[in-house]
Formats: C-alpha cells, sequence, structure tokens
C-alpha cells in the first residue's frame, strides 16, 4: 500500500479538511464582493487549490499557473520558471496565490515581484504548509494551514519523484525512499 512508503502520518484527511475549512472561512470573510482571483500554483497545490475553493463562499474565479523548480530530488534548485502562465489578467483583480508548502521562499520570492508588476488590486499569499526552519528568503503567509518540521512531506498533492499526491492525508515519507 501507498501508505506503507511513512513513516507517520502528520495530518488526517479529516485534520486537512477541518483546517482547509477554516482557511476558506476566512477568505470568505475577507473577500466577500471582491471577486478574489484564486490562483492555484500547479502541480503540488492542485489538491489544496481545488478543496480550498469550495469553502470560499462569495464569487471568485479560479485559473493555475505551472511553475517548476525542484526537479525530482528534495531540495530547490533555486531556479524558477514558468511553464504555463495563467489565462486571467490579474491587473486591478484581488489576487489569492494558493502554494502547497512555503519551504526555502525561492520559489514564491522570485514569483511575487512578477506578479507585482501586472498591477493586481491586491497580491496575497495562501499556503497549506510552511517549514520556517528551511527559510532561506523572508516570505510574508497572509494564510497559513500549519507550520511543519523540517521532514520531507508527501501527500495531499505534494509529491516526490511525481509519486504520492493521490494520498489523501500529509505524511513524512521513509527516508530510505529518497536516500
Ligand atoms: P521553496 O521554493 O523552497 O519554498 O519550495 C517550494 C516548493 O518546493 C513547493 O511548492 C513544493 O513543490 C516543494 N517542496 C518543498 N518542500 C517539500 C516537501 O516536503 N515535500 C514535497 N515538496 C516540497
Ligand atoms: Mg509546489
Amino acid at each position: 500500500m501507498l501508505t506503507d512508503d511513512l513513516k507517520s502520518v502528520l495530518y488526517t484527511e479529516e485534520q486537512i479538511a477541518k483546517r482547509v475549512s477554516e482557511l476558506g472561512a476566512e477568505l470568505t470573510r475577507d473577500y466577500a464582493g471582491k471577486n478574489p482571483l484564486v490562483i492555484g500554483i500547479l502541480k503540488g497545490a492542485s489538491v489544496f487549490t481545488t478543496d480550498l475553493i469550495r469553502y470560499i463562499n462569495t464569487p471568485m474565479q479560479l485559473d493555475f499557473m505551472v511553475v517548476s523548480s525542484y526537479g525530482s530530488g528534495t531540495k530547490t534548485s533555486g531556479s524558477v520558471k514558468i511553464r504555463k502562465d495563467t489565462d486571467t489578467d490579474m491587473r486591478e483583480r484581488h489576487v489569492i496565490i494558493c502554494e502547497d508548502i512555503i519551504d526555502s521562499g525561492v520559489t514564491m520570492s522570485n514569483l511575487f515581484p512578477l506578479f507585482s508588476t501586472r498591477k493586481p488590486a491586491s497580491l496575497k499569499l495562501c499556503a497549506l504548509l510552511s517549514k520556517p526552519s528551511r527559510r532561506e528568503v523572508e516570505i510574508k503567509i497572509d494564510y497559513l494551514g500549519w507550520e511543519v518540521p523540517d521532514e520531507f512531506l508527501v501527500g495531499y498533492g505534494l509529491d516526490y519523484a511525481e509519486h504520492y499526491r493521490n494520498l489523501p492525508c500529509i505524511g513524512v515519507l521513509k527516508p530510505e525512499i529518497y536516500s
């Protein structure tokens, strides 16, 4: 079974659903009447983004961007590429960037200045997870699910070498699998 590759489960499917619903309620309050544009960063944030928007109870729009920085290893390469841009214009829009996990912060620190040049009405970051101990550049996370320890996590969209995204929980991958 896929879960046999986990050393431990950090968050169960039920815990995730509860926290994501709370984030959705916060966004509903903060963005009522603003028709926000939610941009999920693929592929990692695909599961989180599509769950989250079902808890946003005010009109909004959804778009995605494909960004890559990781290759198939477990550490960031430092260079960020936009492989697919949004279809929707960000100008004058209340933009919410949805990310799975903020690790070194390199990916978002590269993307945020670029987004700012597109003149959104506002620009906020919503991340399910953050590993503060790994930060190389400071990043302001406006909406955060949980702070997590410095371990390699998989599931709920997070992958190792493109696997484990389909796990409904978030777990710590057994180190022998990637070493
Ligand atoms: P950063 O640029 O170092 O902040 O990395 C952000 C990206 O790295 C995330 O969007 C993830 O795709 C990936 N990442 C960071 N930590 C993990 C992890 O523990 N498991 C899986 N992917 C991770
Ligand atoms: Mg990602």
